[in-house]
């Protein structure tokens, strides 16, 4: 991990709770507009992505909320967490017993928060910068991808990756609060919850959000 990358994570984020999730703590921003500015300044990209890594979104806290209700869907299994932005996915797996966890984001501040977040929770989580949606499947058993359904170029990818996976005998589980992009014929709905969120992100503060398994 670049110190630089650690080091604006911990200067932008305070370790805190994280709202419905039991026994989570992540690194986590106050105002999204503000920490977006300080990413483009601080990498001078003024095209630089959102800092999602500093947010557990909708996707995210449903699924591991699911992760937490039903431990043996991970149980025992090596999962990787995709698009995993915070790490909350990936450290709730591992905090329901999941052997072993990887977690892929393309955003290096990702990579870092992943780390930081593992270690505040006592897990051990390989976090690796990568975009692996044009590679073959992972050496996994479970898949998890949350909230990956917000725009269309990374929708039209990570479902027929998701798919392939699927086809190689992966588990895939996937969470998301009503995303456009969700393709839900694909879908068999496992679970929903009602999520606590913030109008920094959404707009409304809770929304409900599903818990998807895909269809063999
Ligand atoms: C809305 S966030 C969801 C984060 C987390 N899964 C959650 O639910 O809190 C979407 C994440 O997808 C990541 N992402 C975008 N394109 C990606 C790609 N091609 N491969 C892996 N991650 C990607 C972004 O960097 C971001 O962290």
């Amino acid at each position: 991990m670049a110190a630089s990358s650690r080091a604006f994570v911990l200067r932008h984020t305070t370790l805190g709770p994280v709202p419905g999730v039991d026994g989570i703590r992540l690194h986590l921003g106050a105002e999204v507009l503000p920490l977006w500015h300080a990413v483009q300044v601080e990498t001078g990209d003024p095209d630089a992505a959102l800092p999602y890594w500093a947010f557990a979104w909708g996707g995210g806290l449903a699924l591991a909320r699911y992760l937490a209700d039903h431990p043996e869907a991970v149980s025992g299994r090596r999962i990787v967490d995709v698009a995993s932005g915070s790490g909350l996915c990936a450290i709730a797996a591992m905090h329901a017993g999941a052997s072993d966890a990887t977690a892929i984001d393309v955003d290096t501040f990702s990579v870092a928060a992943i780390a930081l977040n593992a270690r505040a929770n006592g897990v051990r989580v390989t976090a690796i910068r990568r975009d692996v949606l044009d590679e073959g499947p992972p050496d996994a058993d479970v898949l998890l991808a949350a909230d990956c359904w917000y725009e269309a170029g990374l929708a039209a990818r990570v479902t027929p990756w998701l798919m392939r996976a699927r086809d190689h005998g992966l588990d895939v589980l996937v969470g998301d609060p009503g995303r456009r992009y969700l393709p839900t014929a694909d879908l068999e709905e496992i679970a929903c919850y009602e999520v606590r969120t913030t109008t920094e992100l959404e707009d409304l503060d809770r929304k409900q959000a599903w818990v998807y398994r895909l269809r063999r």
